[in-house]
């Protein structure tokens, strides 16, 4: 999965400009230097207060411009991608393809130049390509962690396959190979071992290699989709005789031995994911053309049922994001609406409870606005889609068990205009905006070493706007706001948050960038050139730890266009090493309430030390978030109502689900039947909370075999005619401290249809019959487009 690859190779494209944005935040490798939290250190973030004004940094021209580096790319224009290579050590790739369709044939040129010092200078490389035409929508494939290689696949050849260059020295030098085949997609590395390649080819053909791409091996046909699993495990989905568009009827199987044995692990599969430590497939009911997720926390050895609507044709199910806890989990509703259902998981994938509806997620453009907030734990955004067509962002501060609006940045104005000019919050623009091409340039940004740091695109008002989004930027994980720039923009972070810059999205050549020492609430403004560039991207090392930035852009040329490059090293404006003395403790999601539950937020509360908003100095590569964890007594707000229980709207207590009144629970759990009691409450999935409150809760094993109907096709009709009868048992339990009656519910879920009654809050899906339909089992919605990640193959067409 992406989580394993620090390094990601950027598209740039001259139209429109290309988005990017973050990298994945590494984890932090070094312990944490010894630094104590005081005790009563103010952790409000001290802010500049309206009308306060900026105060100047001196000799910014001078400084930064002796630390400026241009290149001028002496090649014609198309398309340049770039590409780090390892993790600190300033070599990027860049490749520039020229290609123009001419009567039926490609004329193309490729370029590749490379740098050593983060973009400063460049060395054009082409000739350790033979001068080979590079297919960009190939990729860059970059090998996982600092392994240094890189693989670029060169044109088709008419007979032969195509050929590869690659390098196993951060793109030094490079040995060209014949594959014996035309690769579909990208070669995607093993994550944990980087010699070891897979392939998928235009025939469907899965081929590997496991001396890094000299010799390859052809080890099964009819591949749909692959992915690596844990422990050098691939999954795929295959036909065994008919073809990949025959969704509903595939096999899921795996290899552990790189494709020599092959296990079969489930059949009727229209699509299968991974994400966290979950196996989830969409797996044909029988019934109708209805499918239904199964779930695995073992590689796919043994399968559960996902207590989760069952969907047909025209809709889907997305895993928005997933963690070694848990997962949101989307479900398009019935329709061409636009819109479905988030639901969030229990720590084993397998009882859901509903988190959002009317989620807006297009069909048909496969766009969704889910964000999580790296910066800040538990904090996730996203948009839902009105009855009335209005788009609104909202957002999560535990992890999906309560979505509110965004508040109002403190220096915008609503919208008089309105429709409903009392309600008035933020709005962000992400993916979807994106989609229908409004002037966003950027999707929303964080990254996990900028604690409480967002920098996204939005407006005021009491729905989402159509006009120019500005950008506003949020310092304690989106619950303050703050207009940091007028008009689109161009951001990124740098110095783990210490220093942010942005240049303006116009049509037009710009000149300057703008830039923040103190988290957006002053802009400096640099002039790098005398010869302004048409701008179409910026480019920081992944990881945001750089204090080097790329502009990349275009002059004009005598009626040619030239590639542009300008690197700017701010290490001179922050010139000084930060100290202790240059940090504040900082509560997160905190309320300022002074009790015991302030800021709590999954069970624990985090004191970190931030960087002081007026201390001008370095953070270092080497900085690591400092946090002191400390748990919270349990409250009702731990815990989500569990199965066949529902939070009325404005309560904090769970109450039984009148249709499942006096019926007894039963679910299918490893082939056994468990009898749920409960007195209604689950603790969240990776809630830390320690006494206080703690409703009783048990499964029983009942030592009854049940069915799921993954893997045994021809039991499927049977055990869904023979339904068990629904039984109901109630008996009364005494409760620790909520002492209220534990109902027992039965009711037998297991083997073919998915239960009537789904988890928590009821509202009955209607059959589905329809045609086409996608699973996207997209895990990383938020990042697809910033990068050209290796393990990108998420999407089937
Ligand atoms: C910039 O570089 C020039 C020549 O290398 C030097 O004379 C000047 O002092 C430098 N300016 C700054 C602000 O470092
Ligand atoms: C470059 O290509 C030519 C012709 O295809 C081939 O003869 C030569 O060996 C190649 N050189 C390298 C360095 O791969
Ligand atoms: C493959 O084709 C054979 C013969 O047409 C058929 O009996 C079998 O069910 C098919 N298998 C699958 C998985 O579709
Ligand atoms: C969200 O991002 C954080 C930080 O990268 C990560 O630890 C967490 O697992 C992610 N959550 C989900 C549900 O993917
Ligand atoms: C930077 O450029 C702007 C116009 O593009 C100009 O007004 C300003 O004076 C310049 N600043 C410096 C320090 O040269
Ligand atoms: C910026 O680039 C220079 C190379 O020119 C490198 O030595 C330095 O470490 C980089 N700075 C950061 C913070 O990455
Ligand atoms: C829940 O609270 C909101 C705001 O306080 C109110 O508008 C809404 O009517 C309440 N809903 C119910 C069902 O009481």
């Amino acid at each position: 999965m992406g989580t394993f690859f620090r390094c990601a190779a950027v598209l740039l494209l001259l139209h429109p400009p290309t988005a990017f944005g973050d990298g994945l935040a590494a984890p932090d490798r070094r312990p944490p230097p010894v630094n104590s939290f005081g005790a009563s250190e103010p952790r409000e973030l001290q802010k500049r207060s309206p009308g306060e004004a900026c105060r100047g940094l001196q000799d910014i021209q001078s400084r930064l411009q002796n630390n400026t580096h241009s290149n001028v790319f002496n090649d014609l224009s198309g398309s340049v991608s770039l590409a780090w290579v390892g993790d600190g050590t300033g070599v990027l790739l860049a490749l520039t393809t020229f290609q123009v369709p001419l009567f039926m044939i490609r004329i193309g040129q490729s370029k590749l130049y490379r740098s050593e010092d983060y973009g400063k200078t460049f060395q054009d490389v082409t000739h350790l390509i033979n001068h080979t035409f590079i297919q960009t929508e190939l990729g860059i494939a970059i090998g996982p962690e600092n392994s240094g290689k890189v693989i670029l696949t060169g044109d088709l050849l008419e007979r032969s396959g195509a050929q590869i260059f690659r390098s196993v020295d951060f793109g030094r030098s490079f040995a060209q190979t014949s594959l014996p085949f035309h690769p579909r997609m990208q070669i995607i590395y093993n994550p944990h071992n980087s010699d070891v390649l897979l392939a998928i080819s235009s025939v469907n053909d899965m081929w590997l290699s496991e001396d890094f791409g000299v010799n390859w091996r052809r080890s099964h046909d009819m591949v749909c989709l692959v992915k690596w699993g844990p422990e050098n495990t691939i999954f795929f989905s295959t036909n065994p005789n008919g073809s990949c568009s025959d969704r509903g009827s595939l096999e899921l199987k795996k290899t552990s031995d790189y494709g020599r044995t092959f296990k079969t692990i489930g059949s009727r599969i229209y699509s299968f994911g991974l994400g966290g430590r979950f196996v989830f497939s969409s797996v044909m009911t029988g019934v109708g053309s209805t499918r239904m997720i199964h779930v695995s926390v073992d590689q796919g050895e043994v399968w559960n049922m996902a207590q989760l609507p069952t969907v047909g044709h025209e809709q889907f199910y997305s895993i928005l994001a997933a963690s070694e806890d848990m997962v949101f989990m989307h479900v398009d509703d019935l329709g061409d609406s636009g819109v479905g259902t988030v639901y969030i998981s229990d720590e084993r994938g397998i009882l859901f409870s509903k988190s959002l509806e009317r989620h807006l997620y297009t069909t048909n453009a496969g766009d969704t606005d889910f964000t999580n907030v790296t910066s800040l734990r538990g904090v996730y955004m996203t948009s839902v889609l009105d009855e009335d067509g209005s788009v609104q962002t909202v957002v999560t501060f535990d992890q999906g068990a309560r979505w509110q609006p965004l508040r109002k940045p403190w220096n915008s104005v609503c919208d008089s205009t309105a429709a409903n000019p009392h309600m008035c919050s933020l709005h962000i623009h992400a993916s979807y905006s994106i989609s229908i091409k409004m002037n966003v340039p950027m999707p929303p940004h964080s990254e996990h070493n900028a604690v409480g740091l967002i920098l996204a695109h939005g407006s005021v008002g009491d729905v989402g706007s159509l006009t120019s989004p500005d950008v506003y930027v949020s310092d304690d994980g989106g619950y303050t706001w703050l207009r940091a720039l007028n008009g689109p923009h161009h951001y990124a972070i740098l110095d783990s948050g210490g220093l942010l810059v942005a240049v303006e999205h116009v049509p037009h050549p710009v000149s300057q960038i703008k830039f923040s020492t103190d988290e957006g609430q002053c802009w400096h403004m640099f002039n790098f050139t005398d010869q302004p560039i048409f701008f179409t991207g910026l480019a920081a090392e992944p990881g945001a730890r750089s204090m080097n930035v790329s502009l990349w852009g275009y002059r004009d040329f005598s009626r040619s266009q030239h590639w542009v490059s300008v690197t700017i090293d701010f290490r001179q404006v922050l010139s000084r090493d930060c100290g202790d003395g240059d940090y504040v403790q900082w509560l997160a999601h905190s309320d300022n309430t002074n009790g015991p539950t302030d800021g709590c937020v999954l069970g624990y509360k985090e004191r970190f030390l931030r960087l002081r908003k007026d201390s001008v100095c370095w953070n270092g590569r080497d900085y690591v978030v400092m946090t002191d964890p400390t748990p919270c007594p349990c409250t009702l707000d731990d815990y989500q109502c569990d199965f066949g229980y529902f939070r009325p709207e404005n309560s904090s207590e769970c109450e039984p689900q009148p249709e499942l009144k006096g019926q007894a629970l039963e679910f299918c759990l490893h082939g056994n039947k468990e009898q749920l009691q409960t007195s209604g409450y689950r603790k969240i999935p990776g809630n830390h909370c320690q006494g206080g409150i703690m409703p009783e809760r048990r499964e029983i094993d009942l030592s009854t075999k049940c069915i799921s109907n993954m893997i045994r096709p021809d039991t499927l009709t049977d055990s869904h005619v023979s339904l068990a009868p629904i039984v109901a048992v109630v008996i009364s339990l005494l409760l620790v401290s909520a002492a209220a009656g534990v109902l027992l519910i039965k009711k037998y879920v297991c083997g073919g249809r998915f239960l009537v009654h789904r988890y928590s809050v009821l509202q009955q899906h209607a059959e589905a019959n329809g045609i086409e339909g996608i699973d996207d089992f997209n895990i990383d919605g938020s990042s697809k487009m910033h990068y050209h990640d290796e393990s990108d193959e998420d999407l089937l067409e």
